[in-house]
């Protein structure tokens, strides 16, 4: 017999049915209680508030798991690449070799972009933030690929997939090289898919370029370690926009827009700022973590805390582990990465902390590695969108396979009656 939960409202009782996911997670199904109480539920930044049915990634925050498919993020990192993560999350299984060769064979094919995206670029000033750029990119590619918005058949939907996958990279490393005044280049179709990203953001145009393994390690860590978070906020602004039918490029566009906010994507940028101000200023970590507790100052330690994990965040642990690998094998001693470790021993120890349930989340050494990759500041979001765009498309399209209704939440609404 299926679980009911009753309400009762003025003095009537109405039965709502639990339905259970396959984690054994329960959500109260409550689709018709306006239409039969008149009533809605009221949840400001949906903290309780499941929006779909998805089987693409789970995570426990109170036990710190994060599974994609049903594989452990630790298997994952350990044994497979970004690319074979990437078709994981869209194409719901681990590829073989064959589906593999093909799935790059399918990205080289398509990885040019229109060379008028070259003059949208060169309208930029050279210190806009690359995100914001990124976004502008991504949107336009929907002008040069008008018939990629029509996604009604299967092979519609596989085509629009890998255009994203082959250009976005190509829009990414552009707004790196346009930062760096680097000649804009295109892909390598002789490298695996990371090792062509690092190709096409880092090679300098009088030089060889040849994949180095410790980079290439540690960018398909990172960017599989980024590659999908269920229904964070830019996802879930990807779910959104796709569910009016706009089409995938502008969806990502707008997700990207969500993701450089510093409280979400764009902490990893603020990480590594606030840690250099902490170096700056003398490397008094006890200090900063005073400020962090004064509920007058409006400073936070940025890359703690997280809407769901309230467990350390398994992301964490590998990068943590991942930024000591790096930095050891590339011979490099950050002061910072000393600094992020002292804030973090004193954070677990602090009842501030711990009482809140606060412990470093992805962002927190994810920019020590990217700065040991020399790879700039204001770039460390672009890392987080490149990694995230497996998930995007795969929460576009499972909502679209779903055929989802357009999101539309509602409201309380407050102001003035009649005037
Ligand atoms: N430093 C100090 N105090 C904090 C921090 C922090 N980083 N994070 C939360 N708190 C405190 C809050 O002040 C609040 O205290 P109170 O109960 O006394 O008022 C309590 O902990 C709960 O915090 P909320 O802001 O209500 O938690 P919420 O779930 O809304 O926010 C968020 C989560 C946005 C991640 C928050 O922890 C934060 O701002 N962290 C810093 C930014 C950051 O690292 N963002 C990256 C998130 S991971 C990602 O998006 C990839």
């Amino acid at each position: 017999m299926q679980d009911k939960v009753t309400i009762t409202y003025n003095g009537k009782e109405y039965q709502y049915p639990i339905i259970e996911g396959t984690e054994k997670e329960k959500a109260i199904q409550i689709n018709s209680l306006r239409a039969e109480t008149g009533l809605i539920t009221l949840d400001p930044g949906f903290k309780n508030t499941g929006s779909c049915k998805s089987s693409i990634t789970f995570l426990d925050g109170e036990k710190g798991i994060l599974k994609y498919r049903g594989y452990p993020i630790e298997y994952l990192t350990e044994n497979v690449s970004f690319l074979e993560v990437a078709y994981l999350l869209i194409f719901e299984e681990l590829p073989t070799k064959d589906q593999l060769a093909k799935l790059q064979k399918d990205i080289y094919n398509e990885s040019l972009v229109d060379e008028d995206l070259k003059t949208i670029l060169k309208s930029f000033p050279k210190a806009a933030h690359p995100m914001g750029v990124l976004a502008s990119l991504t949107s336009a590619l929907t002008a040069f690929n008008p018939n990629c918005v029509d996604v009604s058949s299967e092979e519609a939907m596989y085509k629009v997939i890998i255009k994203l996958l082959a250009k976005f990279p190509i829009l990414a490393a552009w707004t790196h090289r346009k930062v760096k005044g680097l000649p804009l280049n295109y892909s390598d179709t002789t490298l695996e898919y990371v090792d062509n990203i690092a190709q096409m953001m880092f090679k300098k145009p009088n030089m060889d370029y040849s994949p180095n393994k410790i980079v290439s390690d540690a960018l398909n860590k990172l960017l599989i370690l980024h590659a999908d978070h269920e229904q964070n906020c830019s996802t879930s602004t990807v779910r959104i926009v796709g569910s009016s039918h706009a089409g995938l490029f502008a969806s990502i566009s707008a997700g990207i827009s969500a993701l450089w906010g510093p409280l979400h994507g764009g902490a990893n940028q603020a990480v590594i700022e606030m840690l250099n101000a902490i170096k700056d200023d003398g490397g008094d970590a006890e200090k900063y973590m005073q400020k962090a507790k004064d509920k007058n100052d409006p400073f936070r330690l940025m890359g703690f805390g997280h809407r769901v994990y309230k467990n350390f965040d398994p992301r964490a642990r590998i990068i943590k582990k991942t930024a000591d690998e790096v930095l050891n094998s590339l011979g490099i001693e950050d002061p910072i990465l000393s600094i992020a470790k002292q804030l973090e021993e004193q954070a677990l120890a602090d009842p501030y902390f711990v009482d809140r349930k606060l412990y470093p989340n992805v962002d927190f050494y994810s920019g020590v590695i990217y700065k040991a990759l020399d790879i700039p500041v204001e770039m460390f979001t672009v890392m987080f969108a490149l990694g995230r765009i497996p998930g995007w498309v795969a929460h576009w399209k499972e909502m679209r396979m779903h055929k989802e209704p357009i999101g539309r939440p509602r409201q309380v609404y407050t102001g003035k009656t009649k005037r």
